[in-house]
């Protein structure tokens, strides 16, 4: 995150930054990893730039920092996660509901000791992230793979029919529906059958992982969370890495990718979210082993 503020500061000067608590330090000193003031801050923002959150001290507990990012989502009301995945020949983009399914349905505990969770979606859920997708795929190469569980479960069924009836209103989008289980594989074996993927919140968990993967690490992976009219949501694909914490060792790119997402999507700055992508990649290009500051100095260097 320190490394994303001092690029933002060079490229956008102007830009009013304000700094708020969360996660895991947010619980120790408040008890909510969303404490009210940070809630009401980000929903008056114009974007929201987020690090990453999880402390394995949390992991057993009844408060955890998770929660508070999931309630951001929910509050914020983002419900398209765009995880763009670009390397050589690579170049995906993961449109992922973010606000649904099973992160959000019911869930508790039956008499007998079951613990259940519910994956639901309305067709207006549905809808909206699918008109996303198609006017996504418009301004890239007009293909959307529609991923889901339709052999077997009633809310991927309920997802075809809905994509495929906002299809529709999009005749230049190619559309192609893809089971999710063949959708793993396929990414990993024909990459380049893919460029806007449209799918459920949890599928797209897993599978933007996979994407990650296969264009140089998690680390390196930014994404945007977009809403119809409030402020949107910026972070990294990666968690906080508690095994290097504190080394200055933990890779800035996602942040600093973040950064720039954040200013192409919600503050119509594509000339300086291009620049700072132009830097980013340049000090990726020499290809020597920068611990964190270092590699910030060098995008600064590349900014002056
Ligand atoms: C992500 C993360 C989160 C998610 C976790 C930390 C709740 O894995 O942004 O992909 O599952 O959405
Ligand atoms: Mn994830």
């Amino acid at each position: 995150m320190r490394e994303a503020l001092r690029a933002l500061e060079k490229v956008a000067p102007d830009l009013q930054l304000e700094e708020h608590a969360f996660g895991a330090q947010a619980i120790r000193d408040t008890g909510d990893p969303l404490p009210e003031e940070t809630l009401a801050a980000c929903k008056t923002a114009e974007a929201v730039l987020k690090g990453p959150i999880g402390d394995p001290e949390f992991d057993a507990a009844e408060v955890r920092p998770e929660q508070g990012m999931l309630r951001l989502r929910a509050e914020l009301d983002v419900y398209a996660n765009l995880r763009p995945s670009e390397q050589g020949q690579v170049n995906i983009l993961i449109v992922r509901e973010l606000v649904g399914g099973l992160y959000f349905g019911e869930r508790g505990v039956r008499e007998d000791g079951t613990v259940y969770d519910t994956m639901e979606y309305h067709p207006d859920q549905v809808e909206r992230i699918a008109r996303r997708a198609f006017e996504l795929a418009r301004g890239r190469s007009k293909r959307v793979v529609s991923v889901d569980k339709a052999n077997v479960l009633d809310t991927s069924r309920m997802w075809r029919r809905v994509v495929t009836e906002v299809a529709a209103d999009y005749a230049d989008v190619g559309l192609e529906h893809m089971l999710v289980d063949n959708a793993a594989m396929q990414l990993v074996l024909a990459t380049d059958r893919f460029d806007v993927i449209v799918t459920e919140n949890m599928f797209g968990d897993i599978l933007s992982d996979l994407a990650a993967s296969l264009t140089g690490g998690i680390g390196l992976a930014p994404s945007a969370s977009l809403s119809d009219t409030g402020p949107g949501l910026f972070e990294p694909v990666h968690g906080s890495a508690p095994d290097i914490a504190g080394r200055g060792i933990a890779n800035p790119v996602g942040m600093l990718l973040s950064a720039a997402l954040m200013l192409e999507h919600e503050l119509a700055r594509a000339d300086s979210a291009e620049r700072l992508r132009a830097a980013v990649w340049q000090t990726q290009r020499g290809d020597r082993k920068l611990r964190t500051a270092e590699f910030g100095d060098a995008v600064l260097k590349e900014l002056s």
